[in-house]
């Protein structure tokens, strides 16, 4: 991409930006120092130190880190860091506070959470399951859901269907439905569903691994999918990690069925702008067919060996061939599969 400056290449770039975010004279900016941190797939993020103080600068890749093809406008900054500003107003001190935004280098700098700060995907693998934090995941969702639902402006703003259906909707469920002709008509009329249906501020990609642990519970990051749509979607796509994990350790099962059932019970009381059941109808089916894409779409789970992938395959199918199965029969099925 030619206009497309890399802040880990160039220091002067960083320098110039500090100061135009005003987070720096001359002389400190010429000192600053960024460490890249790991974790990410679509962005250089860094630990930005001036002096004594720390941030995270944060800057949208134009391609993202994974095994294929996957090109998304690095405009997409602009969308995570509204939802970020929009969010941190409803659920403060469950989003890292924005500090400043920069244009010219596509990049944004946020308070950074220093190391206490465990991974949520990190703590999850290690067999540490506390349901409790996915209530209060649950809560904190349908707070964000809820704030937002039916505000024209903030559809408005977030009307980045484009995106959305870039990064989310054709890696996942449009690659899935390719590779498996079987389901594709129900996984097309799925993506149809999820495209058409606005009715909150969407994270777009509510994962462990964006998610960190801090004294007040969860802080959520990386919201470049943020999009005015389906709410019934960042509910799915967390539970799915649930599952996932669930099929990967069947000692943490039970534990992760819990949370799945606490996240479930934390956002409903949100709902307050359509019908229960018809939402969670919706999280139902979506589920299964995102526990299809994160086997066979273009972002698969790393942890699964080739037995366990085949076997979430097979129910996944199982599951969207049964399209009126709520979450509990989805939980009930699970934990038949996966208990050894
Ligand atoms: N504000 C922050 N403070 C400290 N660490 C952060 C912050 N934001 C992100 N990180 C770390 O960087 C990792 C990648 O950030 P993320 O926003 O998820 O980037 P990507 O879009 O590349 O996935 C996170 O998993 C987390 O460990
Ligand atoms: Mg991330």
């Amino acid at each position: 991409m030619d206009d497309y400056i890399d802040l880990a290449d160039d220091p002067s770039a960083l320098a110039h930006l500090l100061r135009r975010l005003r987070l720096a004279d001359a002389a400190a900016a010429a000192t600053a120092t960024l460490t890249p941190l790991t974790g990410g797939v679509s962005s250089n993020i860094f630990r930005l130190e001036i002096g004594d103080k720390t941030y995270c600068l944060k800057q949208a890749l134009p391609k993202l880190k994974v095994a294929k093809d996957w090109i998304v406008p690095v405009e997409r900054v602009y969308a995570e860091i509204g939802w970020l500003q929009t969010a941190g107003r409803i659920v403060p001190g469950h989003v890292p506070e924005v500090l400043g935004v920069d244009r010219v280098t596509k990049s944004f700098v946020m308070a950074f959470l220093p190391p206490a700060f465990a991974n949520w995907k990190r703590v999850l693998m290690d067999g540490r399951v506390d349901p409790a934090i996915a209530a209060q995941l649950g809560d904190i969702m349908g707070r964000i859901h809820a704030a937002t639902a039916g505000n024209a402006d903030i559809a408005a703003r977030f009307a980045n269907d484009d995106t959305f259906h870039a990064i989310r909707l054709e890696p996942y469920l449009e690659e899935a439905a390719r590779q498996h002709p079987q389901v594709a008509a129900a996984l097309r009329s799925l993506t149809e569903r999820t495209a058409s249906t606005r009715e909150a501020l969407v994270h777009g990609d509510v994962s462990p691994k964006n998610i960190l642990l801090g004294p007040a519970g969860p802080v959520m990051l990386d919201a470049e999918c943020a999009w005015y749509g389906d709410p019934a979607f960042d509910v799915a796509f967390c539970l799915n990690h649930f599952l996932l994990k669930a099929a990967r350790s069947p000692d943490a099962l039970p534990a992760l069925m819990l949370s799945f059932a606490k996240l479930v019970e934390g956002y409903v009381p949100h709902i307050a702008w359509t019908r229960h059941d018809v939402l969670l109808q919706r999280v139902a089916s979506l589920l299964a067919a995102l526990l299809l894409a994160r086997v066979d779409g273009k972002s698969p789970v790393e942890y699964l060996d080739e037995d366990r992938r085949a076997r979430v395959r097979a129910a996944a199918i199982e599951l969207i061939e049964r399209p009126e199965s709520t979450l509990s029969d989805i939980t009930t099925f699970w934990q038949r599969e996966f208990s050894e």
